[in-house]
């Protein structure tokens, strides 16, 4: 997509061609082409439209109905924020007396949208024509024109003095081939810039990747891990007067659909603490907790294990064991039925005598490759069971265990 085909399809005839594509969208590509070039759209302006209308039908999971009037890129839409995350950011912002920000590197514009919507004034800055263009015209599209403004540079050449918050969502992944960056310092911006903005922006806030290292965090910030529908999609630093507390997990559980104005009623739990924080060690015992990814990655397992109360079995392994089953949004609950030391030949004989057909295999701690194990164990029967593979003080073990509903 270049800014002509954009044009292109922001005219009536875009429109008109679009409204069709979406109508053929997730069909056979050949025969939707067909079916708009036989309507009288120009090939280009047909392919174009055909794209955006396939993206549009992937991103209604991020963004609900809204995605239906949104311009995407592939790339665009994989970083985007999901909208559940970006209005709790936004609302959060909003709250702690956020009224102008700058949105520094705003893609597509997902996050600058949420906040716009909870009223904040957005100064949108994206370096790739295209994108900024797009983000401009996803602000129109939904109304928020006057409150989002996107201008097309480099973020680090932006005066922050003009605002009084800034967000900023660095690109992690190579331009060109579109993978993954691991290294903050190959952000774009750059890590030096993004860490820096804390320093001179009293409020600032740093979406990173979720597996960032600890040590990175800077000095005096919040580091929040998010997860929904027990998914871990994201962590933020919250800097300065924005930081409330040294970890916090945002655990979001899957809400009804998003409803017609794009915003879900996700129920939303968090748990917070230092991060440091040791859970005390004890036995198996007969239920246990498999913590939620956002809690594991915050280091709240202490946190959690206090509040259930339980203990884990192995102080380097993040589950933990109780004499109850205690239902928590933070962790699955598990009741241990067997504790075996890991054999394949026990555990298979073990499986056939229960007649166990269908296992689910969770892990920590095990190098055991779960499929492998799943082909190995050569299962047969009806009944169903969930194997956990761990150690216990340091020994490989099997848990078998049967779900506890809730
Ligand atoms: C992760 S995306 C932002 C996604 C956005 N938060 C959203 O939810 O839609 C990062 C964006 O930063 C842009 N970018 C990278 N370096 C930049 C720079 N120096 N100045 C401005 N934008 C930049 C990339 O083109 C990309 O669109």
């Amino acid at each position: 997509m270049d800014l002509d085909q954009l044009a292109a399809l922001r005219t009536p005839e875009g429109s008109a061609a679009l409204a069709a594509a979406a109508e053929v969208a997730g069909g056979d590509p050949l025969a939707a082409a067909a079916r708009l070039r036989s309507a009288g759209f120009p090939a280009g302006l047909a392919a174009a439209a055909l794209t955006q209308a396939e993206l549009r039908r992937r991103a209604v999971g991020k963004f609900g109905p809204e995605a239906a009037g949104m311009f995407l890129t592939r790339p665009g839409l994989e970083q985007a924020t999901r909208r559940v995350v970006a209005d709790r950011r936004a609302a959060r912002l909003r709250a702690a007396g956020v009224r102008t920000l700058a949105d520094l590197a705003c893609g597509l514009g997902a996050d600058a949208l949420a906040a716009a919507r909870a009223g904040i004034r957005v100064y949108g800055v994206e370096a790739d024509p295209v994108t900024a263009a797009m983000a401009a015209a996803n602000g129109e599209a939904a109304g928020l024109a006057d409150l989002f403004t996107v201008e097309c540079g480099d973020a680090t050449a932006f005066d922050v003095t003009r605002v009084d918050a800034v967000f900023c969502d660095p690109a992690r992944r190579t331009t060109g081939t579109g993978r993954r960056i691991f290294d903050p310092n190959a952000y774009s911006p750059p890590w030096d810039f993004v860490t820096g903005l804390a320093e001179r922006v009293p409020r600032t806030v740093v979406k990173v990747a979720p597996g960032l290292d600890h040590a990175l965090i800077p000095a005096g910030a919040e580091a929040e891990w998010v997860s929904v529908a027990g998914d871990l999609v994201e962590a933020a630093l919250w800097c300065g007067e924005l930081a409330e507390v040294p970890r916090r997990a945002t655990v979001l559980k899957e809400g009804p659909p998003l409803n017609a104005s794009g915003s879900g009623a996700a129920p939303c739990h968090q748990l917070t603490g230092t991060g440091d924080a040791e859970a005390p060690v004890g036995a198996v015992r007969r239920y246990v907790y498999d913590p939620d990814p956002a809690v594991v990655r915050a280091h709240l397992v202490a946190e959690l294990a206090a509040e259930l109360p339980a203990t884990l079995a192995d102080p380097s392994i993040a589950y933990l064991y109780a004499d109850a089953p205690v239902a928590t949004p933070f962790a699955r609950c598990l009741e241990v039925t067997d504790v075996l030391p890991f054999s394949l030949k026990r555990l298979r004989a073990l499986l056939r005598e229960r007649q166990v057909g269908r296992v689910e295999i969770l892990k920590r701690g095990s190098a055991l490759e779960p499929e492998q194990l799943r082909r190995d164990l050569k299962l047969a029967g009806k009944a169903a069971a969930s194997l956990m593979l761990t150690r216990v003080g340091g020994a490989p073990t099997v848990l078998i265990c049967q779900p506890v509903p809730g």
